[in-house]
């Protein structure tokens, strides 16, 4: 049984799908929820589920190295297999992404290799682009562009605003997120595209 850490920053709706498809699917077992803001709401709702959560507030760090370091000790207690970054907004260093290199995946709202970094909705918007979605990636040294493990796509429509995009594809990335996850777990990493 693998075992899984999820990584949020916020809400955690991400983490909430992964759990509840581990759960239903039986193949991994959450043994970690962190945050780097103690007042991720993703925080609470991992402890109603029983898992156990890290709060390690990257604002009571002098500086990367040391927030990362202790996130890291954290990490390792739970002793996972896999990472998962679901809503994670720190920007990661080399070394800590060498520590889990291979088993960290990154959800992005995007269709990467187009729009890696913030605002992934507007700039789509802005570039009139037909279609919209999200990805999931292997985490490596360089930002949102590891080896893609699976992408989902959906038409953009004419009344869509960032707000309204970024809710449909919410939606579809708590479909991607848990299949991508069984697929990894089960050490397949050909990447799945939903469409
Ligand atoms: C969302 O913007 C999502 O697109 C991205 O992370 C943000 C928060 O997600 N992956 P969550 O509700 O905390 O999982």
């Amino acid at each position: 049984m693998k075992r899984v850490a999820i990584l949020i920053s916020g809400g955690g709706s991400n983490m909430l799908a992964l759990v509840q498809d581990m759960a239903a699917g039986g193949y991994a077992t959450p043994v970690l929820v962190a945050s780097n803001d103690p007042a991720a709401g993703g925080l609470a709702r991992a402890q109603a589920l029983g898992i156990p959560t890290a709060a390690v507030d990257h604002r009571a760090f002098p500086d990367r190295a040391s927030f990362e370091t202790a996130l890291a000790d954290r990490i390792d207690a739970a002793r996972p297999d896999i990472l998962c970054l679901a809503g994670f907004m720190r920007i990661l260093t080399p070394g800590f992404i060498r520590r889990y290199r291979g088993r960290m995946l990154n959800i992005h709202p995007s269709l990467l290799p187009k729009y890696p970094g913030l605002n992934t909705h507007a700039r789509a918007l802005a570039a009139g682009d037909a279609e919209a979605g999200c990805t999931i990636h292997e985490v490596t040294e360089d930002l949102d562009a590891g080896p893609i493990l699976g992408q989902a796509r959906l038409p953009v429509r004419p009344e869509d605003t960032a707000e309204t995009l970024a809710s449909r594809v919410l939606k579809l990335e708590h479909r991607l997120y848990p299949a991508v996850l069984r697929r990894f777990a089960s050490g397949d990493r050909s990447p799945l595209m939903l469409d």
